[in-house]
């Protein structure tokens, strides 16, 4: 029984580790020209591989991302599971990069690093307070859930928006198309930790700009095709909207020449709000493969018919 890992050797050797002392009894490869494809029965990797048809055998794939939105459209035989990384160092990173980003915009750092660049002393305020900055989620499962847990620290008032009803304590929950009207016109902060999906591609746009309250601002985390970009322009151009954080763009990387780059409003980091850790990442692996082979659903099981991006 072969794991074919077809990721980065670095994290692959942290892997093989991993494996060689918790899960001897399953062969961990990351050379898929020395295994029989007959024996392959898990893989993990970030992209669907070209020629997964080799792999007849195949039980699941791991995703060694928390997104899967890559895999929407793959030929992935039925039968054969994906599966998400949720993992503590995913979680982890994005909560610690929503909390700087949602602090900056709070305390208009984005303001005062354009400001340091053109030699201004400019304070700006009244500075308003925690108590009095309402800062929404876009996504509540485990991403969401987390960053809403550590903003609770800080007194901001939270809310949260996920498609199907949920309950969080301390956060005003909404969900649907009228709960995100209402939840939008009470934001000033909106961070997004949406997956892609075809509901939600584009949802970052001048329809839902319009209904967040003037001097509102964006955290997106979540996929580059959920932002318009050129929506988001005008909308900071106008006033409308004060700052934005972007981890994620269409494309990526982004293009030297997009307007995006150069907006005094905007921060721009190359998606590095979480990147997989391998020693954790192999741990959850290990106890997802024990899950798999006891029968049980593994954790971060993807429903593939809702991973379905057009
Ligand atoms: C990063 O965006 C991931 O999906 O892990």
């Amino acid at each position: 029984m072969v794991f074919l890992f077809l990721c980065d050797a670095d994290r692959g050797s942290i892997f093989a580790q991993a494996f060689a002392e918790h899960l001897p009894e399953v062969r961990f490869s990351m050379q898929p020209d020395q295994v029989a494809p007959d024996e392959v029965r898990f893989i993990m990797t970030w992209k669907p591989p070209a020629d997964l048809d080799r792999y007849k055998n195949l039980e699941a794939i791991f995703c060694i991302g928390a997104g899967v939105d890559q895999f929407s459209g793959a030929a992935i035989p039925d039968g054969v599971k994906l599966i998400r990384m949720v993992d503590q160092s995913i979680t982890r990173m994005v909560t610690e990069y929503v909390i700087m980003a949602v602090l900056s915009l709070h305390r208009n750092l984005h303001v005062y690093i354009d400001q340091q660049r053109h030699r201004t002393w400019h304070e700006i305020v009244p500075q308003p307070q925690s108590a009095d900055r309402r800062v929404s989620v876009l996504g509540l499962g485990v991403l969401g859930q987390a960053a809403l847990h550590h903003l609770k620290g800080f007194g901001f008032q939270l809310s949260g928006w996920s498609r199907s009803a949920r309950t969080i304590e301390g956060v005003a929950c909404h969900s649907g198309e009228a709960g995100l009207a209402s939840m939008l016109a009470q934001t000033d902060i909106l961070i997004c930790l949406l997956p892609l999906t075809k509901d939600t591609a584009g949802i970052l746009d001048k329809d839902l700009f319009e209904k967040l309250p003037r001097g509102a601002s964006l955290v997106q985390a979540g996929r580059g095709r959920q932002l318009d970009a050129d929506a988001l322009l005008a909308a900071l151009d106008a006033g409308h909207l004060s700052g934005a954080f972007l981890d994620v763009t269409d494309p990526e990387p982004l293009p030297s020449d997009n307007r995006l780059w150069s907006h005094p409003k905007i921060v721009i980091t190359p998606h590095i709000a979480a990147i997989t850790q391998p020693q954790s990442a192999a741990m959850t692996t290990i106890d997802n493969l024990r899950l798999l082979r006891a029968g049980e659903d593994p954790k971060g099981l993807v429903d593939r018919a809702e991973f379905q991006v057009v």
